[in-house]
């Protein structure tokens, strides 16, 4: 696996893979990388000859008061598990090599960056997109899969390659969880031995609604609401119910799938998750 702290060497990479007729399927992380994360590397080496991975955590994507400094990082371990997922080549870039003196140009998709999310997080899919932009441009990749985890910046990326006319084709990936249901997440190793007990209550309350059909849009938001409020421990900051595709508001019966999307604190560590609910 070839290491490539800089710009010229992962491109020097991707000419090389390229030049033996290999295609790129690409896996952008912040690190600290659990099971998640290694099922997009498979999930890329089924569309794609090489697989590579980039590790960089992006200043731009947290807010003056979030987690960057306390963000869990281990590189040695994050490039044996690589190694061991036979990844051609990750790219592990400084802020200063990925951000030049000045740089200020930003990638936005308006109607999805100030919604869920990015109400809770202004400027943090300003700076999703533009580092993904940035990665797609220095890789140039055929596929690019992202996690169903995270399903706003999901929705997020399909529409910005989609409206921008970007030459890779996105794959979506459905959240890899614990055996007690928590959704894998690099956050999830700052909660309290109390906070982490609780923290499944996420999946449960999906589960339910999943299981449970109701009336309408908003009698799924009361319920889930009613279900976590259970947990003391659960700091609710949003729970909303939105068009699967779109993220569009909804209101009313179900007739076309819904997402519902959960953002929960616990302590200062803010944990997500989310299910697909299909009307019967
Ligand atoms: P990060 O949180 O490291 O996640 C990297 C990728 O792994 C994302 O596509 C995310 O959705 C996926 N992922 C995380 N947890 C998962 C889980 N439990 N199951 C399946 N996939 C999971 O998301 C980011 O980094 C950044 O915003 C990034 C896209 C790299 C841009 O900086």
């Amino acid at each position: 696996m070839q290491i490539c702290p800089s710009k010229i060497r992962i491109r020097q990479e991707i000419t090389r893979l390229r030049a033996a007729g290999q295609t790129i399927g690409l896996v952008p992380t912040m690190g600290f990388l659990h099971e998640g994360h290694l099922q997009l590397m498979r999930r890329a080496a089924q569309h794609a000859d090489a697989v590579v991975a980039t590790i960089f955590v992006n200043p731009t994507q947290f807010g003056p008061n979030e987690d960057l400094s306390r963000y869990p990082r281990d590189l040695e371990r994050d490039l044996d598990l690589l190694r061991a997922e036979g990844v051609a080549a990750v790219f592990t870039p400084s802020p200063e090599e990925m951000y030049l003196p000045g740089a200020d140009a930003i990638v936005d998709v308006p109607s999805l960056s100030g919604i869920l999310q990015g109400a809770l997080r202004p400027g943090h899919f300003q700076g999703v997109a533009t580092v993904v932009s940035k990665l797609f441009n220095i890789t140039q990749p055929d596929v690019a899969v992202f996690g169903e985890k995270d399903y706003q910046q999901l929705a997020f990326i399909r529409k910005m390659v989609r409206d921008l006319d970007m030459p890779v084709r996105i794959i979506g990936h459905p959240t890899a969880r614990e055996t007690d249901g928590l959704a894998m997440s690099s956050r999830n190793v700052r909660l309290s031995p109390a906070q982490r007990a609780a923290a499944p209550i996420l999946n449960a309350a999906l589960t339910h609604a999943e299981h449970h059909p109701l009336p309408s849009a908003e009698a799924y938001v009361t319920q889930v609401s009613q279900h976590l409020a259970r947990e003391s421990l659960c700091d609710i900051k949003s729970v909303e119910i939105r068009d699967s595709e779109d993220l569009t508001a909804l209101s009313g019966p179900l007739h076309r799938p819904a997402v519902i999307l959960l953002a929960v604190a616990f302590g200062d560590v803010l944990l997500i998750d989310q299910r697909v609910i299909t009307p019967g």
